[in-house]
Protein backbone atom coordinates (compact mmCIF):
# COMPACT_ATOMS: atom_id res chain seq x y z
CA UNK A 1 0.00 0.00 0.00
CA UNK A 2 2.61 2.05 1.31
CA UNK A 3 4.73 1.34 -1.70
CA UNK A 4 1.68 2.04 -4.55
CA UNK A 5 0.76 5.47 -2.82
CA UNK A 6 4.66 6.82 -3.12
CA UNK A 7 4.49 5.65 -7.05
CA UNK A 8 0.78 7.56 -7.13
CA UNK A 9 2.44 10.16 -5.64
CA UNK A 10 5.64 10.42 -7.63
CA UNK A 11 3.32 10.14 -10.72
CA UNK A 12 0.53 12.72 -9.64
CA UNK A 13 3.19 15.34 -9.04
CA UNK A 14 5.54 14.06 -12.06
CA UNK A 15 2.60 14.47 -14.34
CA UNK A 16 1.62 18.04 -12.82
CA UNK A 17 5.26 19.03 -12.87
CA UNK A 18 5.41 18.89 -16.80
CA UNK A 19 2.50 19.99 -17.77
CA UNK A 20 2.40 23.45 -15.08
CA UNK A 21 5.93 23.62 -13.87
CA UNK A 22 6.47 23.29 -10.03
CA UNK A 23 6.65 27.25 -9.29
CA UNK A 24 2.75 27.53 -10.66
CA UNK A 25 1.51 24.62 -8.26
CA UNK A 26 3.60 25.24 -5.32
CA UNK A 27 3.51 29.10 -4.95
CA UNK A 28 2.45 30.19 -1.94
CA UNK A 29 -1.07 29.54 -0.97
CA UNK A 30 -2.48 28.27 -4.58
CA UNK A 31 0.23 26.13 -4.69
CA UNK A 32 -2.35 23.12 -3.88
CA UNK A 33 -4.29 24.00 -6.79
CA UNK A 34 -4.56 21.47 -9.01
CA UNK A 35 -3.31 18.69 -6.16
CA UNK A 36 -5.26 16.89 -4.11
CA UNK A 37 -3.64 17.97 -0.85
CA UNK A 38 -6.55 15.99 1.01
CA UNK A 39 -5.32 12.62 -0.23
CA UNK A 40 -1.63 13.24 -0.07
CA UNK A 41 -1.73 14.03 3.50
CA UNK A 42 -3.74 10.92 4.16
CA UNK A 43 -1.72 8.52 2.23
CA UNK A 44 1.21 9.88 3.90
CA UNK A 45 -0.13 10.04 7.11
CA UNK A 46 -0.17 5.94 6.33
CA UNK A 47 2.86 5.48 4.86
CA UNK A 48 4.20 7.78 8.42
CA UNK A 49 2.32 4.99 10.52
CA UNK A 50 4.61 1.73 8.60
CA UNK A 51 7.36 0.60 10.75
CA UNK A 52 10.38 2.59 10.25
CA UNK A 53 12.88 0.51 8.05
CA UNK A 54 16.28 1.17 7.80
CA UNK A 55 18.11 -0.73 4.90
CA UNK A 56 21.80 -0.65 5.51
CA UNK A 57 22.74 -1.68 2.30
CA UNK A 58 20.90 1.38 0.87
CA UNK A 59 22.34 3.48 3.78
CA UNK A 60 25.83 2.25 2.18
CA UNK A 61 25.28 2.81 -1.14
CA UNK A 62 24.33 6.22 -0.78
CA UNK A 63 27.12 6.78 1.27
CA UNK A 64 29.94 5.47 -1.08
CA UNK A 65 27.92 7.03 -3.69
CA UNK A 66 27.90 10.40 -1.81
CA UNK A 67 31.59 9.97 -0.90
CA UNK A 68 33.06 9.07 -4.10
CA UNK A 69 31.07 11.76 -6.16
CA UNK A 70 31.40 14.88 -3.39
CA UNK A 71 32.89 13.67 -0.70
CA UNK A 72 31.97 15.90 2.41
CA UNK A 73 34.30 14.34 4.76
CA UNK A 74 37.39 15.98 2.29
CA UNK A 75 35.39 19.14 1.11
CA UNK A 76 32.55 20.31 2.49
CA UNK A 77 34.24 23.30 3.66
CA UNK A 78 37.82 24.79 3.49
CA UNK A 79 40.64 24.34 5.44
CA UNK A 80 44.30 24.20 5.40
CA UNK A 81 44.48 20.81 4.64
CA UNK A 82 42.46 21.38 1.23
CA UNK A 83 43.47 24.84 0.45
CA UNK A 84 46.91 26.31 -0.31
CA UNK A 85 47.97 29.47 0.19
CA UNK A 86 47.99 31.75 -2.89
CA UNK A 87 45.55 29.50 -4.63
CA UNK A 88 42.44 30.94 -6.02
CA UNK A 89 38.81 29.66 -4.95
CA UNK A 90 36.24 29.51 -7.90
CA UNK A 91 32.69 30.87 -6.72
CA UNK A 92 30.16 28.73 -6.81
CA UNK A 93 27.99 30.44 -8.88
CA UNK A 94 30.12 32.33 -11.13
CA UNK A 95 33.08 30.29 -12.82
CA UNK A 96 34.48 33.25 -13.98
CA UNK A 97 35.08 35.19 -11.12
CA UNK A 98 37.86 33.91 -8.62
CA UNK A 99 39.18 34.76 -5.06
CA UNK A 100 42.76 34.81 -4.27
CA UNK A 101 44.18 32.64 -1.01
CA UNK A 102 45.59 35.55 0.81
CA UNK A 103 47.49 34.99 4.21
CA UNK A 104 44.35 36.62 5.74
CA UNK A 105 41.80 34.25 4.44
CA UNK A 106 44.59 30.98 5.29
CA UNK A 107 44.38 32.08 8.62
CA UNK A 108 40.63 31.97 8.37
CA UNK A 109 40.92 28.31 7.70
CA UNK A 110 40.66 25.86 10.43
CA UNK A 111 43.63 23.06 10.60
CA UNK A 112 40.99 20.20 9.47
CA UNK A 113 37.80 19.01 9.19
CA UNK A 114 36.39 19.11 12.48
CA UNK A 115 34.22 16.01 12.29
CA UNK A 116 36.63 13.21 10.55
CA UNK A 117 37.57 10.87 13.16
CA UNK A 118 34.91 8.17 12.56
CA UNK A 119 31.17 8.31 11.28
CA UNK A 120 28.64 9.85 13.46
CA UNK A 121 26.27 8.50 15.05
CA UNK A 122 22.57 9.25 14.88
CA UNK A 123 22.05 12.85 13.27
CA UNK A 124 19.09 14.90 13.68
CA UNK A 125 18.60 17.32 10.55
CA UNK A 126 16.32 20.10 12.06
CA UNK A 127 14.52 22.52 9.10
CA UNK A 128 12.37 25.26 9.65
CA UNK A 129 8.90 23.84 8.64
CA UNK A 130 6.12 24.95 10.75
CA UNK A 131 4.93 21.45 10.85
CA UNK A 132 7.29 21.45 14.16
CA UNK A 133 5.39 23.94 15.93
CA UNK A 134 4.03 21.79 18.88
CA UNK A 135 5.90 18.69 17.57
CA UNK A 136 7.43 17.94 21.03
CA UNK A 137 10.34 16.76 19.03
CA UNK A 138 13.09 18.42 21.20
CA UNK A 139 13.61 15.46 23.33
CA UNK A 140 14.57 13.02 20.10
CA UNK A 141 16.32 15.55 18.83
CA UNK A 142 18.58 16.43 21.35
CA UNK A 143 18.97 12.65 22.24
CA UNK A 144 21.01 12.64 18.48
CA UNK A 145 24.95 12.39 18.92
CA UNK A 146 24.95 15.34 15.79
CA UNK A 147 22.17 17.77 15.25
CA UNK A 148 22.45 20.35 12.18
CA UNK A 149 20.34 23.50 11.80
CA UNK A 150 19.25 25.94 9.54
CA UNK A 151 19.78 30.15 9.35
CA UNK A 152 20.47 30.73 13.00
CA UNK A 153 16.90 29.40 13.51
CA UNK A 154 15.59 30.12 17.41
CA UNK A 155 15.69 26.85 19.27
CA UNK A 156 13.12 25.14 22.01
CA UNK A 157 13.46 22.13 24.23
CA UNK A 158 9.86 21.44 23.60
CA UNK A 159 9.44 21.33 19.99
CA UNK A 160 13.25 21.33 18.33
CA UNK A 161 15.41 20.71 20.97
CA UNK A 162 18.59 22.73 22.41
CA UNK A 163 21.72 20.64 21.04
CA UNK A 164 23.44 22.33 18.27
CA UNK A 165 26.97 21.27 16.26
CA UNK A 166 26.75 22.87 13.24
CA UNK A 167 24.44 25.49 12.27
CA UNK A 168 24.00 27.22 8.81
CA UNK A 169 23.87 31.59 8.46
CA UNK A 170 22.51 33.09 5.63
CA UNK A 171 24.58 36.04 4.25
CA UNK A 172 22.19 38.07 3.99
CA UNK A 173 20.99 37.85 7.48
CA UNK A 174 24.24 39.17 8.72
CA UNK A 175 23.40 41.88 5.94
CA UNK A 176 19.90 42.84 7.01
CA UNK A 177 20.44 42.09 10.94
CA UNK A 178 23.88 42.79 11.52
CA UNK A 179 25.51 46.16 10.15
CA UNK A 180 28.42 47.43 11.35
CA UNK A 181 29.53 44.19 12.16
CA UNK A 182 33.65 45.06 13.28
CA UNK A 183 32.51 47.90 15.62
CA UNK A 184 29.28 46.47 17.46
CA UNK A 185 29.67 42.44 17.34
CA UNK A 186 27.80 41.80 20.05
CA UNK A 187 24.58 41.45 19.17
CA UNK A 188 25.47 38.91 16.58
CA UNK A 189 27.46 37.23 19.61
CA UNK A 190 24.50 37.24 21.78
CA UNK A 191 22.44 35.19 18.68
CA UNK A 192 24.56 32.74 18.38
CA UNK A 193 25.22 32.09 22.14
CA UNK A 194 22.64 29.49 22.29
CA UNK A 195 24.10 27.22 19.92
CA UNK A 196 27.30 26.55 22.36
CA UNK A 197 30.19 25.44 21.12
CA UNK A 198 28.12 24.71 17.52
CA UNK A 199 30.41 25.41 14.04
CA UNK A 200 28.46 27.77 12.01
CA UNK A 201 29.10 27.60 8.17
CA UNK A 202 28.58 30.36 5.79
CA UNK A 203 28.45 30.00 1.95
CA UNK A 204 31.22 32.35 1.75
CA UNK A 205 32.14 31.81 -2.15
CA UNK A 206 28.47 31.01 -3.34
CA UNK A 207 27.91 34.78 -4.62
CA UNK A 208 30.54 37.20 -4.85
CA UNK A 209 28.44 39.14 -2.33
CA UNK A 210 28.56 36.74 0.14
CA UNK A 211 32.30 36.83 0.84
CA UNK A 212 32.90 40.20 2.90
CA UNK A 213 29.88 39.65 4.89
CA UNK A 214 30.89 36.05 5.79
CA UNK A 215 34.26 36.98 6.53
CA UNK A 216 33.33 40.04 9.07
CA UNK A 217 30.83 37.02 10.45
CA UNK A 218 33.85 35.05 11.48
CA UNK A 219 36.42 38.23 12.82
CA UNK A 220 33.12 39.45 14.61
CA UNK A 221 32.97 35.84 16.54
CA UNK A 222 37.09 35.49 16.90
CA UNK A 223 37.38 39.14 18.20
CA UNK A 224 35.57 38.12 21.50
CA UNK A 225 36.43 34.52 21.42
CA UNK A 226 33.15 32.83 21.24
CA UNK A 227 32.92 29.30 21.07
CA UNK A 228 31.28 29.24 17.71
CA UNK A 229 33.58 28.64 15.32
CA UNK A 230 32.63 29.68 11.63
CA UNK A 231 33.83 27.58 8.59
CA UNK A 232 33.19 28.61 4.94
CA UNK A 233 31.46 25.82 2.78
CA UNK A 234 33.95 24.88 0.03
CA UNK A 235 32.27 26.02 -3.24
CA UNK A 236 33.71 22.94 -5.22
CA UNK A 237 31.55 20.66 -2.78
CA UNK A 238 28.45 22.38 -3.76
CA UNK A 239 28.73 22.35 -7.47
CA UNK A 240 29.91 18.28 -7.08
CA UNK A 241 26.65 17.90 -5.40
CA UNK A 242 24.84 19.70 -7.22
CA UNK A 243 26.18 17.87 -10.45
CA UNK A 244 25.42 14.53 -8.57
CA UNK A 245 21.77 15.83 -8.14
CA UNK A 246 21.22 17.34 -11.37
CA UNK A 247 22.58 13.83 -12.76
CA UNK A 248 19.91 12.54 -10.85
CA UNK A 249 17.14 14.44 -12.58
CA UNK A 250 16.67 17.30 -10.19
CA UNK A 251 16.00 20.29 -12.16
CA UNK A 252 16.61 23.88 -9.79
CA UNK A 253 18.61 26.78 -10.06
CA UNK A 254 20.51 25.58 -6.22
CA UNK A 255 19.93 22.95 -3.83
CA UNK A 256 18.09 24.50 -0.79
CA UNK A 257 20.95 24.04 2.26
CA UNK A 258 18.76 22.00 3.73
CA UNK A 259 18.65 19.37 1.19
CA UNK A 260 22.57 19.86 0.84
CA UNK A 261 22.88 19.53 4.62
CA UNK A 262 20.63 16.28 4.54
CA UNK A 263 23.19 14.81 1.84
CA UNK A 264 26.37 16.04 3.71
CA UNK A 265 24.95 13.86 6.82
CA UNK A 266 23.81 10.80 4.74
CA UNK A 267 27.54 10.90 3.84
CA UNK A 268 29.32 11.06 7.61
CA UNK A 269 26.37 9.86 9.53
CA UNK A 270 25.46 6.18 10.52
CA UNK A 271 21.88 7.60 10.85
CA UNK A 272 19.75 9.97 9.72
CA UNK A 273 16.84 11.65 10.94
CA UNK A 274 15.45 14.56 9.56
CA UNK A 275 12.69 16.85 11.07
CA UNK A 276 10.51 20.13 9.83
CA UNK A 277 10.81 19.55 5.87
CA UNK A 278 7.50 19.86 4.72
CA UNK A 279 6.77 22.12 1.80
CA UNK A 280 3.16 22.25 2.06
CA UNK A 281 0.89 24.97 4.10
CA UNK A 282 -1.35 22.39 6.27
CA UNK A 283 -0.24 19.45 8.31
CA UNK A 284 -0.84 15.86 8.02
CA UNK A 285 -4.24 16.39 9.69
CA UNK A 286 -4.81 19.43 6.84
CA UNK A 287 -4.64 22.21 9.59
CA UNK A 288 -3.19 25.18 8.72
CA UNK A 289 0.24 25.72 9.47
CA UNK A 290 2.46 28.64 9.34
CA UNK A 291 5.65 28.35 6.81
CA UNK A 292 8.56 28.24 9.69
CA UNK A 293 7.91 26.94 13.28
CA UNK A 294 8.96 30.78 14.23
CA UNK A 295 7.39 33.01 12.00
CA UNK A 296 5.27 32.72 9.03
CA UNK A 297 7.72 34.48 6.20
CA UNK A 298 7.50 33.36 2.66
CA UNK A 299 10.40 31.33 1.19
CA UNK A 300 12.25 32.03 -1.85
CA UNK A 301 10.66 30.04 -4.49
CA UNK A 302 12.25 31.53 -6.99
CA UNK A 303 15.66 29.41 -6.30
CA UNK A 304 14.17 26.09 -4.70
CA UNK A 305 12.20 23.23 -6.01
CA UNK A 306 11.22 22.10 -2.57
CA UNK A 307 8.62 19.73 -3.65
CA UNK A 308 11.39 18.02 -6.09
CA UNK A 309 13.59 17.78 -3.09
CA UNK A 310 11.02 16.28 -0.86
CA UNK A 311 10.21 13.71 -3.36
CA UNK A 312 13.93 13.10 -3.02
CA UNK A 313 13.36 12.60 0.41
CA UNK A 314 10.82 10.67 0.46
CA UNK A 315 12.67 8.56 -1.92
CA UNK A 316 15.35 7.98 0.60
CA UNK A 317 12.64 7.47 3.44
CA UNK A 318 10.67 4.58 1.59
CA UNK A 319 14.22 2.99 0.97
CA UNK A 320 15.16 3.11 4.24
CA UNK A 321 17.80 5.32 3.86
CA UNK A 322 16.72 8.22 6.51
CA UNK A 323 13.78 9.18 8.55
CA UNK A 324 11.75 11.42 7.70
CA UNK A 325 9.54 12.53 10.95
CA UNK A 326 6.60 14.64 9.74
CA UNK A 327 4.34 14.34 12.70
CA UNK A 328 4.81 14.78 16.27
CA UNK A 329 7.05 12.79 18.48
CA UNK A 330 5.72 12.06 22.17
C1 LIG B 1 17.70 -2.75 0.64
O1 LIG B 1 18.28 -1.98 -0.39
C2 LIG B 1 18.85 -2.77 -1.42
C3 LIG B 1 19.58 -1.82 -2.37
O2 LIG B 1 18.69 -0.88 -2.91
C4 LIG B 1 17.76 -3.58 -2.10
O3 LIG B 1 18.33 -4.38 -3.12
C5 LIG B 1 17.08 -4.45 -1.06
O4 LIG B 1 16.00 -5.13 -1.65
C6 LIG B 1 16.58 -3.61 0.11
N1 LIG B 1 16.12 -4.51 1.17
C7 LIG B 1 14.92 -4.38 1.71
C8 LIG B 1 14.60 -5.33 2.81
O5 LIG B 1 14.10 -3.53 1.36
C1 LIG C 1 38.32 13.13 0.02
O1 LIG C 1 39.08 14.28 0.30
C2 LIG C 1 40.24 14.04 1.11
C3 LIG C 1 40.88 15.38 1.43
O2 LIG C 1 41.01 16.18 0.31
C4 LIG C 1 41.16 13.11 0.37
O3 LIG C 1 42.28 12.81 1.20
C5 LIG C 1 40.43 11.82 0.03
O4 LIG C 1 41.26 10.99 -0.74
C6 LIG C 1 39.15 12.13 -0.75
N1 LIG C 1 38.41 10.92 -0.96
C7 LIG C 1 37.82 10.63 -2.13
C8 LIG C 1 37.09 9.34 -2.19
O5 LIG C 1 37.87 11.38 -3.08
C1 LIG D 1 52.37 33.53 -2.12
O1 LIG D 1 52.57 34.67 -2.93
C2 LIG D 1 53.45 35.62 -2.40
C3 LIG D 1 53.52 36.80 -3.34
O2 LIG D 1 52.28 37.16 -3.81
C4 LIG D 1 54.83 35.02 -2.19
O3 LIG D 1 55.68 35.98 -1.57
C5 LIG D 1 54.71 33.78 -1.32
O4 LIG D 1 55.96 33.14 -1.22
C6 LIG D 1 53.69 32.82 -1.87
N1 LIG D 1 53.53 31.74 -0.92
C7 LIG D 1 53.35 30.46 -1.28
C8 LIG D 1 53.24 29.46 -0.18
O5 LIG D 1 53.28 30.13 -2.45
C1 LIG E 1 0.30 25.13 19.62
O1 LIG E 1 -0.17 25.08 20.93
C2 LIG E 1 -0.72 26.28 21.38
C3 LIG E 1 -1.08 26.17 22.86
O2 LIG E 1 -1.00 24.86 23.32
C4 LIG E 1 -1.97 26.60 20.55
O3 LIG E 1 -2.51 27.83 20.93
C5 LIG E 1 -1.56 26.68 19.07
O4 LIG E 1 -2.70 26.85 18.27
C6 LIG E 1 -0.84 25.44 18.65
N1 LIG E 1 -0.31 25.64 17.31
C7 LIG E 1 -0.33 24.71 16.37
C8 LIG E 1 0.24 25.08 15.05
O5 LIG E 1 -0.77 23.59 16.57
C1 LIG F 1 30.69 20.97 22.90
O1 LIG F 1 30.00 21.01 24.13
C2 LIG F 1 29.44 19.78 24.53
C3 LIG F 1 28.69 19.96 25.81
O2 LIG F 1 28.24 21.25 25.97
C4 LIG F 1 30.54 18.74 24.67
O3 LIG F 1 29.96 17.49 25.00
C5 LIG F 1 31.31 18.62 23.39
O4 LIG F 1 32.40 17.75 23.54
C6 LIG F 1 31.82 19.97 22.95
N1 LIG F 1 32.42 19.81 21.63
C7 LIG F 1 33.55 20.40 21.28
C8 LIG F 1 33.99 20.15 19.88
O5 LIG F 1 34.18 21.10 22.04
C1 LIG G 1 8.92 26.98 22.74
O1 LIG G 1 8.59 26.27 23.92
C2 LIG G 1 7.53 26.80 24.66
C3 LIG G 1 7.38 25.95 25.88
O2 LIG G 1 8.59 25.65 26.44
C4 LIG G 1 6.27 26.86 23.81
O3 LIG G 1 5.23 27.44 24.53
C5 LIG G 1 6.52 27.62 22.54
O4 LIG G 1 5.41 27.58 21.68
C6 LIG G 1 7.71 27.07 21.81
N1 LIG G 1 8.03 27.91 20.67
C7 LIG G 1 8.43 27.44 19.51
C8 LIG G 1 8.76 28.44 18.49
O5 LIG G 1 8.56 26.25 19.28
Amino acid sequence: MAVATLKWIFRLLTILTISHGVCVIFQGNVMLSGIDIKKITEELKELMDCPVKSNITQRELNRVRLHFSCNASGTLILTKQNTALNQTIQYETNTKVKHKVNPELYDMLPQDFPWNSKYLGQCAVVGSGGILKNSSCGAQIDSADFVIRFNMAPINDSDVGLKSDLVTVNPSQIRVGYKDLDKNPGPLVERVSVYGNASLILPAFAYTFNTQLSFSTLKALRSVNAPQKVVFFSPSYLKMLDRFWKARGLKEIRLSTGFMLINVALELCEHVHIYGFWPFDVNLDQQAISHHYYDDKGPSRRMHSMPQEFLRLLQLHSQGALTMHLQPCA
